[in-house]
Parts: C-alpha cells; sequence; structure tokens
C-alpha cells in the first residue's frame, strides 16, 4: 500500500518505519528541512531501541522515503496518517492547532478518494472536527479514521508491530477494508483490531492511558501505607497482581509517573469532562497523588537529614523518566533535582541517554558524570530515579568505596532490601521498611 506520514516526531517515525516493515511504500512528511535532510542520509532523530535496524533497511530498500513537500507526500497515497503533536495549550487543553491545520493543507491538495488517520492522541470529537475541515475544503471524498497509538517508549517496534489490538474508529466500509488489510501482518497471532466509532476510539485512547495512570498511582499509595503500617508493597504487589482480574503488570510503585503521554492525557481527560459538565473526580485525585508522589524522595530525604541538605553533596542515578529513553519530559528527576538544589544541594548525575537533554534544559546547574561509579565520588548519598538495567546489578564494593557514607535513596527498588541491610548500607526505597 502507499502510506504517508505527516509529522516525523516519535509516533510518526515509528509508525512509518514499522508501516514500511511489511512491505509498504511510506513516506514521511515534516516541515523542518533540515530534519528530513538528516533522516535522508539514514540519521534517525531519536534514540528507541531496534528502530535504527528497521529504518535503515526500508531507506536502503526504497521504502521509507522523507520529504518536506506535502503535495508530493500525498498525491499516490491511498492512506494519509496524521502524527502531529497535540501539546497542552495555555488552558491545559489539548491544542489541535497542528492536526487542524495539516488537515486544511491537504484539503486543499488532494484529487482522488483519501483514507485521512488521526495517530496523534486527540480530544473526542477530533475527527468530527477535521471531517469539518476537509468539508469546507474539498469536494473529493474524504474517509476520517481514528486510530489511535498504544506504544510505549523504549519497547516501541515491539509494540507496533505485535500490538495487543489495534483500535480502527471509523463507520465508512471503505476505510474499515483499507485498515484491515493494512494492519493484517500486524495481528497475525490473533491479537484483534477492534472496530468502532471515532468518538469510542478517540476515548478509548485516554482512557486506557488514564487508567494505567490510576493503577500506577493507587499502588503508589498502598506503599506510602505500607511504610507506615510495616509491610512490604513487594509482596503486596504480588499478593494482589497474581488475581488475574487485576494483573502484575504496571503495578510497580515508584516516584511517580512521568512522560510525554500520562500526565498530559489524565490531565486533557480531566478537563474534557469538564466540558461536559462531568467531573471526573478520581483522575483529579490520581494527579494530585502523582505530584506529591514525584518527590517523595525528597520528603524522605529531608526527614533523613532533618530538613537541612545545604552543602550535601547528592549522586543520582538515573534522570530519563523511565529506562531504555533519552526522553526527559515530566520526569521524576527532573522534580526531585530543583527541589534539592533550591535547598543547597549539589548533584552529580549519570544516565546512559538523558544526560545531553538535561543538560540543555539545566545548564551547569547540576553536575554530570562518565559513569555511574564516577558520580558517586565523594557524594553523601545514592539517589536513584531510573530503574535502568545496568544499575540493578551494581559493584557494592565500588558503591560503598566512593560514596563518603553508605546511604541509598531508592525511587525504583532495586535491590533487595534485606541484602542491602547486610551490606552495611542505610536503604530508603519505596513502600518497605527503612
Ligand atoms: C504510555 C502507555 O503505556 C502507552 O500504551 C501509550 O501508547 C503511550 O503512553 C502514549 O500515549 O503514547 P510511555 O509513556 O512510553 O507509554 O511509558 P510507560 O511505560 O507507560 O510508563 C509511563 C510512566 O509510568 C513512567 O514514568 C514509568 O516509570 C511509570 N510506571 C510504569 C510506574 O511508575 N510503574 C509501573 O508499574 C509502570
Amino acid at each position: 500500500m502507499k502510506i504517508a506520514v505527516i509529522g516525523t516526531g516519535y509516533v510518526g517515525l515509528v509508525t512509518g518505519t514499522c508501516l514500511a516493515e511489511t512491505g509498504n511504500d511510506v513516506i514521511c512528511v515534516d516541515i523542518v528541512e533540515e530534519k528530513v535532510n538528516k533522516m535522508k542520509n539514514g540519521e534517525l532523530p531519536i534514540y528507541e531501541p531496534g528502530l535504527d535496524v528497521l529504518f535503515d533497511r526500508n531507506i536502503e530498500q526504497n521504502r521509507l522515503k522523507f520529504t518536506t513537500n506535502l503535495a508530493e507526500a500525498i498525491e499516490d497515497a491511498q492512506i494519509i496518517f496524521l502524527a502531529l503533536p497535540t501539546p497542552p495549550g495555555g488552558d491545559g487543553r489539548a491544542d489541535l492547532s497542528y492536526v487542524l491545520g495539516a488537515a486544511k493543507d491537504i484539503a486543499s491538495l488532494v484529487k482522488d478518494y483519501k483514507v485521512v488517520v488521526t495517530k496523534s492522541t486527540v480530544p473526542v470529537g477530533t475527527a468530527d472536527k477535521v471531517k469539518a475541515v476537509f468539508k469546507e475544503n474539498t469536494l473529493v471524498e474524504v474517509d476520517v479514521v481514528s486510530n489511535p497509538e498504544f506504544l510505549r517508549e523504549g519497547v516501541a517496534v515491539d509494540d507496533f508491530m505485535k500490538p495487543d489490538r489495534v483500535v480502527v474508529g471509523t463507520r465508512s466500509e471503505n476505510a474499515k477494508k483499507l485498515m484491515e488489510e493494512l494492519y493484517a501482518p500486524y495481528v497475525r497471532s490473533g491479537n484483534p483490531i477492534i472496530f468502532m466509532d471515532e468518538r469510542s476510539s478517540e476515548l478509548t485512547k485516554y482512557a486506557a492511558n488514564s487508567f494505567l495512570a490510576t493503577k500506577i498511582t493507587f499502588m503508589n499509595e498502598v506503599a506510602n501505607l505500607c511504610e507506615l503500617v510495616g509491610a512490604d508493597v513487594d509482596m503486596v504487589r504480588k499478593g494482589v497482581g497474581s488475581d488475574d482480574r487485576i494483573g502484575k503488570r504496571f503495578l510497580f510503585p515508584g516516584i511517580g509517573y512521568g512522560g510525554s503521554c500520562f500526565p498530559k492525557d489524565v490531565q486533557a481527560l480531566a478537563l474534557s469532562s469538564e466540558e461536559y459538565n462531568y467531573d471526573f473526580r478520581i483522575l483529579k485525585a490520581v494527579m494530585d497523588v502523582n505530584q506529591s508522589q514525584k518527590l517523595k524522595i525528597v520528603e524522605k530525604m529531608m526527614n533523613y537529614y532533618k530538613g537541612d541538605v545545604k552543602g550535601k553533596k547528592f549522586a543520582l542515578w538515573g534522570l530519563a523518566f523511565k529506562p531504555e529513553t533519552d526522553d526527559i519530559r515530566e520526569a521524576p528527576a527532573l522534580y526531585i533535582i530543583d527541589e534539592l538544589i533550591k535547598a543547597g544541594a549539589e548533584i552529580v548525575a549519570y544516565d546512559p541517554e538523558g544526560m545531553e537533554n538535561v543538560r540543555k534544559l539545566k545548564g551547569d546547574a547540576l553536575a554530570f558524570a562518565d559513569n555511574q561509579y564516577q558520580a558517586l565520588e565523594g557524594a553523601d548519598a545514592l539517589i536513584i530515579a531510573t530503574e535502568w538495567q545496568v544499575f540493578r546489578n551494581p559493584d557494592f564494593k565500588q558503591m560503598e568505596e566512593k560514596l563518603k557514607a553508605k546511604v541509598v535513596f531508592d525511587g525504583r527498588n532495586l535491590y533487595d532490601l534485606h541484602r542491602m541491610i547486610d551490606l552495611g548500607f542505610y536503604y530508603n526505597s519505596i513502600g518497605r521498611a527503612e
């Protein structure tokens, strides 16, 4: 099939590359010429494990192309994906100007029937707004489909190639047929393509992300309670998650959810509910709890140091909002850094992929180490904010030698509590005894 993908951000690039991988002809469009030129030369602008191999292969095979020319890109395309940003606007609601602007540009260029698919996370009713743009601006028949993306950063290729489900919102039989054909190679294992109307599909995406954020937040509250009653959240998590109705995944307590999706989507769903005069109370609680959870480590440190961390030096392992990504958007580490610096502490951080982005954002407000052990040199304590694999089984002897004091505040519960106690560390984690 011939596909155009408008927008080469995270979702656009993964979508375009993975659609080319099953033999489609894909052309990706972006307005930033420099970025397009780099991609034409095989430079992948994001870090995502496994994507580079597919990216190179499909460019080489001429199935994946890049352009700044929208007219050229959509001319032969049967399906046009809109993978444009929907950042929170000034009022916290998703800003649709990129999506609707692109729809208008496409409408002025189409000559024959197209299926236009919204891949970005968009509020309920957006497909109708996109349809209206086409109706106003062209006489050519265009079907607008909602097809939300459920991939996770860090495992995006796997999630796209083998999705648990594909959700397609359309009432057009034509569009349904094309989408079914396009996605057939991805659901060969028997996972479903679920067809529904556009509004249900749009809401499915927000509901899924908000539910997952709620699940994590619930467990974070259970963890906080565990600390007070003397229970171990790891045990509680296993006991609870073994019930199939609850499930084991997304029950790991920590220092709050971050990233470019959960915070934005929970807020957008809560706010858009208000437009329909519905008070989505549980989401307000989720946002509130998550905000304080992000500072849980600082709270624990302030208790330990009796409110005074001035002049103290802390090693920080982990900056990215989660492992296997360089994405630092809404990363809990950033909140921890700000609070500790404000309180007069010094921070030396190490992250396998996220340091460049933090350096750009925070300049020399903190220092960066070449490796995880260098960060520990002379530090009063180690803080762990991201569960990178390399932090899971460290050389405890080196840790002991480099740290000034054997103190660890672990926001991701990486180590066995009893082992840390046996090794003589003061080890403060989430939802477990100190
Ligand atoms: C999330 C969803 O999982 C994807 O299905 C969705 O497509 C994506 O948002 C999106 O809307 O684009 P992502 O933000 O990449 O994916 O990351 P997740 O793996 O879901 O993690 C989100 C946050 O929750 C991270 O800060 C992570 O540390 C935290 N988390 C996750 C926990 O604190 N505990 C858990 O058990 C799981």
